[in-house]
């Protein structure tokens, strides 16, 4: 069993496909483990995208993360961080394949609805930014 950190981002709190996007999850099998919602801050969305701070797309990327409510969640189950990324589909949702999140519901590769962690390295990561040992038993 794996845990993997997914956010479902500004865009998809907005467009109402929280419900959609849960509903896949748990249908997959996997286990909701840890949910919360709320607006990130600068420093916190820094932390999340450390690797991205320096690419040129970043400016874009803060300002649209921290532009409304996100949901951040702990996602358990049989390899789920490659599943996950799977259900996402690819970033740019114009390459991603038809039947995944961003390929059914996505147009835009800043705004493409989620993000899942891409390692189980920076799984570990993620969830412990947003989520205490004791939430995520
Ligand atoms: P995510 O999976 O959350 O991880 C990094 C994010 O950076 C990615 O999804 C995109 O939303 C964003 N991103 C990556 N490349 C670009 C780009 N060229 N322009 C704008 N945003 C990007």
């Amino acid at each position: 069993m794996e845990k993997t950190f997914v956010m479902l981002k500004p865009d998809a709190v907005e467009r109402n496909l929280m419900g959609d996007i849960l509903s896949r999850i748990e249908n997959k099998g996997y286990r909701i483990v840890a949910m919360r919602m709320e607006v990130l801050s600068d420093d916190q969305a820094k932390k999340h995208y450390e690797e991205h701070v320096e690419k040129p797309f970043f400016p874009e990327l803060l300002e649209f993360i921290t532009s409304g409510r996100v949901v951040d969640m702990v996602i358990e189950g049989e390899k789920a961080v490659a599943g996950m990324r799977k259900m996402l589909g690819a970033t740019d949702p114009n390459e991603a394949e038809a039947g995944s999140i961003r390929g059914t519901f996505g147009f835009s590769k800043s705004t493409n609805l989620l993000h899942a962690s891409d390692s189980l390295e920076s799984a570990k990561r993620e969830i412990d930014l947003y989520f205490t040992e004791k939430e995520i038993f």
